[in-house]
């Protein structure tokens, strides 16, 4: 667990750690996986700092928001971040609406530094300023999609006969492009990391063919990707409560939200989704264990 007072930031960065979760492909899972990501992360013991891009939607913010009434109305003490909400701008000049957005979006952040060990960013499902501002921003940026080529579509076009990846699409051009302003900005790299979301059991041949692109991939555009979540029914339940996986245990007896056999497997496949991101202040907090 890190000693967060002693130690303000985490990696000595000099300000918290930021995570983010975009894909342009609306509906990949950032808003369920981010949700996971801040809620595992309170649970080891570090502090942690939303910022909701999505404020049409506020899907982050809602799970939050019906967290704390659900914790409220049970009496109980779930650990809780620190959310904000960063808008478009209804600015008409472009310019404006850009100069507007990058200084909300910072302003946020610089808010969240005293408070927080770690920032994690939802961002919406379609490419936007704000969007863009959070990948050049991020320290590891997460890319949930789903076992299909719809999704991958949007990381790189794929010759239909032979399933070979003739080149990056849109939404890796856009990463590139992040990558590249964050190297002019501050000589950092972003990882990248493409997380499988909503794996089935099914169509085993569609997924090798899925996983294939993915391993060229890593290669041709620098992602690394791991396995995330399976699809289960309990990860769409938990959203009313607010809850996660990582707070069954808590809610055992209460509503009756207890751990059955499959939520142990659930709860066992976050760990393992955590451990692949490599983060690494919970790497060095291993070592120093
Ligand atoms: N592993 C999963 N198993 C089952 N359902 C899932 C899983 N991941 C996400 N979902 C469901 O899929 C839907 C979309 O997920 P989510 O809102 O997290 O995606 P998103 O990428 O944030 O979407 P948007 O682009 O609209 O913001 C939700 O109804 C969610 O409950
Ligand atoms: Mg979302």
């Amino acid at each position: 667990m890190p000693d967060s007072e002693a130690n303000r930031s985490i990696m000595d960065l000099g300000r918290p750690y930021l995570i983010v979760l975009g894909n342009e492909k609306g509906g990949s899972g950032k808003s369920t996986t981010a949700m996971h990501i801040v809620v595992s992360l309170l649970r080891e013991g570090y502090r942690v700092g939303t910022i909701d891009l999505d404020a049409r939607q506020r899907s982050l913010t809602r799970y939050i928001e019906n967290r704390r009434a659900y914790a409220a109305k049970k009496g109980m003490d779930l650990p809780m971040p620190i959310e904000t909400v960063v808008a478009k701008s209804v600015s008409r000049s472009v310019d404006d609406a850009e100069a507007d957005e990058k200084a909300r979006f910072e302003e946020a952040y610089v808010n969240l530094i005293d408070k927080v060990d770690i920032v994690v960013v939802d961002c919406p499902g379609s490419d936007t300023f704000l969007a863009r501002l959070a990948h050049t921003a991020a320290d590891t940026l997460v890319t949930p999609v789903n076992d299909s080529f719809v999704d991958l579509d949007l990381l790189a076009r794929v010759n239909p006969s032979n399933f070979k990846v003739e080149g990056p699409s849109l939404y890796a051009e856009m990463v590139w492009k992040a990558r590249q302003r964050r190297q002019l900005a501050d000589g950092a790299s972003i990882d990248w990391v493409v997380l499988r979301n909503r794996v089935g059991m099914l169509h085993a041949k569609n997924k090798e063919r899925v996983e294939g692109v993915l391993n060229e991939l890593t290669r041709r555009i620098g992602i690394r990707y791991i396995p995330g979540l399976s699809e289960r029914v309990v990860y769409r339940e938990l959203f009313l409560r607010g809850l996660t996986l990582m707070d069954l245990k808590d809610a055992k007896g209460v509503d009756g939200a207890g751990l059955s056999m499959s939520n142990v497997a659930a709860r066992q496949e976050v760990r393992k989704m955590m451990d692949a991101l490599n983060l690494p202040f919970r790497q060095k907090a291993k070592v120093n264990a």
